[in-house]
């Protein structure tokens, strides 16, 4: 009776009643998927059965995709052979043992594929280099290795494997450990065509298909790290292939997360370490999303704390992990003595550059810069003379009178220095007295929908039957600056310059943005009707908005004017309120 989620087979859309998300087909595999636009694209059009078709390219010449496909399958093979050789092999009791006595079950060993290279030199090769084009491709994805005299190997023999899968889950390399103390511990695939060290995250396909929302992210060591930690319920965390982290990396997180929890040891190679993730996280730090370091003590690592302290304490370790903030001054802080002025300036020209690499844009800088003048004591003006910036343009700033008149008196409260002194709050005290003048804060999306607005009506129409839009002049929509009509009147150009456009295609164009969601909104709510009467109605709804536009317009404007102080106002604008006054009457039919 009361639908929480609707799905439009007909007209390719679905909305949820409950949390808003709405879209077409490729939106909700995009969401649900967490995919971006391409590998949704592929995703569906493989589900039934298609090729995605690519763009022409001259004759003869292959695309990286083309030629990438027999490298991948090569690839998804071996880890195949791995993976049964950790089941079925002679020699795998050893390796089994080993997972088990690092406390893994059969069934995380299958979510992270793990496999069994067994010992001796030609394994793989004898089971998937059967012919030279097969060995070529195992060589160029890494999996074999030519010694000096020219004589071809296995790069993975007895060794743990670990494949290293991209956003999709498709094999793209391989990280291989020994059973025991030999050296190296860690062997990886080398760069390969399908294989770029700073772009990927181990364990973060699998981070995305465990959780549906992912609320934080922990990035960690080791390739263990991340595994014994799925192990104990902590599936959100991935690891970096033995290089810092870079910023591709942290714009690849931050799109999927407004949290990353940088964990590492405590050592001094662990602080390094976190400090390059702090550099590289710098610039993706927009308002909204967070950077956390949390530094475990000297000889554990996140595999050997989840495994003696259980997942409750290493989460709360997370909770209470430093903040971006803290982390950086301290660290910038560290051999400076900050109790005399020169350490002081010292400290900021250190701190200045790292702030300066913060988005320009954002509250975020403004906010760190306040935090390093209260520190240091040197005002935020002089901070910025301090280091030599590069002469950014400068982003047009918004002069101090256009600020909305009800923030005119509003300043930032000093805090407390004591907090003993600050009287508890007053809870018997008057309730707030009604004040309907107020300004209402503007809720997150500017568009709400309204039963009885006929703009709203008429989109909704109009996203369900595009066709319906045929004949209604985009010129003639209402004027006036509001998202609803400006959101009719984009809307009625689109569909005037795609007559055959769909509802899917529509949402399509609007996913992502507040007009998406609203329009998603209005198509879950299904007109019922027979098409002459949804034509009808929509003429009806549109003769209607003609009638009353320029009432709406002069109802605005003379409500912007009322909200003025009648004294403030310039003659023009004296004898504009006069003029619409009697307008608005004679328009609502009161003259
Ligand atoms: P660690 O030495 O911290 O490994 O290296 P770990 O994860 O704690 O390993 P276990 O617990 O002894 O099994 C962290 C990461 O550095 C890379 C690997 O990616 C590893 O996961 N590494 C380390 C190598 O690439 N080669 C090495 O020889 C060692
Ligand atoms: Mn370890």
């Amino acid at each position: 009776k009361t639908p929480s989620f609707s799905v439009n087979p007909e007209k390719q859309f679905f909305y949820c009643f409950g949390c808003g998300a709405g879209g077409n087909a490729i939106g909700f595999v995009m969401d649900y998927e967490r995919l971006e636009f391409p590998e949704a694209v592929e995703n569906l059009a493989q589900s039934v059965g298609l090729e995605v078709p690519r763009e022409e390219s001259r004759p003869g010449e292959r695309t990286a995709a083309d030629s990438n496909k027999p490298l991948l399958e090569t690839l998804e093979h071996a880890a195949q052979f791995y993976e049964y050789s950790l089941r079925h092999h002679a020699e795998a009791q050893r390796a089994i043992s080993y997972l088990k006595q690092r406390g893994l079950s059969g069934e995380i060993a299958k979510r992270y594929r793990l496999g069994f290279a067994p010992p001796g030199w030609d394994n793989l090769l004898k089971t998937l280099g059967t012919d030279a084009a097969a060995q070529n491709r195992l060589t160029t994805t890494g999996m074999l290795v030519k010694n000096d005299k020219e004589r071809v190997y296995d790069r993975f023999r007895d060794r743990i494997i670990f494949p290293i899968v991209d956003q999709r889950g498709r094999v793209i390399a391989f990280g291989g450990r020994v059973l025991g103390d030999d050296k190296p511990k860690y062997l990886n695939s080398p760069e390969t065509p399908v294989f770029a060290k700073s772009r990927e995250l181990y364990g973060l396909y699998q981070a995305r298909h465990a959780n549906r929302n992912l609320d934080r992210i922990v990035v960690v060591e080791g390739y263990m790290d991340v595994i014994a930690l799925a192990q104990h319920g902590v599936t959100y965390a991935v690891a970096t292939l033995g290089t810092a982290t870079s910023e591709t990396h942290l714009d690849r997180l931050y799109r999927m997360t407004p949290e990353v929890i940088f964990c590492f040891d405590g050592d001094e190679a662990g602080r390094k370490a976190a400090f390059r993730g702090l550099e590289a996280a710098l610039p993706a730090m927009q308002d909204g999303r967070q950077a956390r370091f949390l530094f475990l003590p000297e000889g554990e690592d996140p595999d050997t704390l989840i495994r003696s302290k259980g997942r409750d304490f290493f989460e709360n370790l997370l909770d209470n992990a430093q903040p971006l903030e803290e982390f950086l001054f301290a660290h910038t802080a560290e051999g400076i003595d900050t109790d005399t002025t020169q350490g002081r300036t010292r400290w900021a020209k250190l701190t200045v550059p790292f702030l300066n690499r913060l988005p320009e844009t954002g509250v975020y800088r403004d906010l760190m810069f306040r935090s390093l003048a209260e520190r240091t004591g040197i005002e935020v003006s002089g901070l910025h003379r301090l280091a030599p910036v590069e002469p950014a343009p400068a982003e047009p700033s918004i002069p101090a009178e256009s600020a909305p008149s009800y923030l005119a008196s509003y300043s930032v409260p000093d805090a407390p220095t004591d907090y003993d002194d600050v009287p508890p709050p007053d809870y018997d005290q008057e309730p707030w007295p009604e004040d309907t003048d107020a300004p209402v804060l503007a809720p997150p999306n500017p568009l709400v929908y309204s039963p009885l607005n006929p703009v709203h009506r008429l989109i909704g129409l109009l996203v369900l039957r595009p066709t319906l839009a045929n004949g209604l002049n985009p010129e003639q929509c209402p004027e006036g600056d509001r998202p609803d009509f400006a959101l009719l009147k984009s809307l009625l150009e689109q569909i005037a310059a795609h007559s055959d456009i769909s509802t899917a295609a529509l949402l399509g164009y609007w996913y992502g943005t507040p007009e998406g969601e609203f329009l998603a909104e209005l198509a879950g709510r299904e007109i019922l009707g027979e098409n002459e009467e949804l034509a009808e109605l929509c003429q009806a709804l549109w003769g209607k908005l003609q009638r009353e536009n320029p009432l709406v317009n002069a109802k605005d404007r003379l409500s912007q004017l009322r909200k003025k102080d009648y004294a403030s106002l310039g003659p023009d604008e004296k004898a504009e309120l006069l003029k619409l006054t009697a307008e608005v009457r004679k328009l609502s039919g009161k003259a």
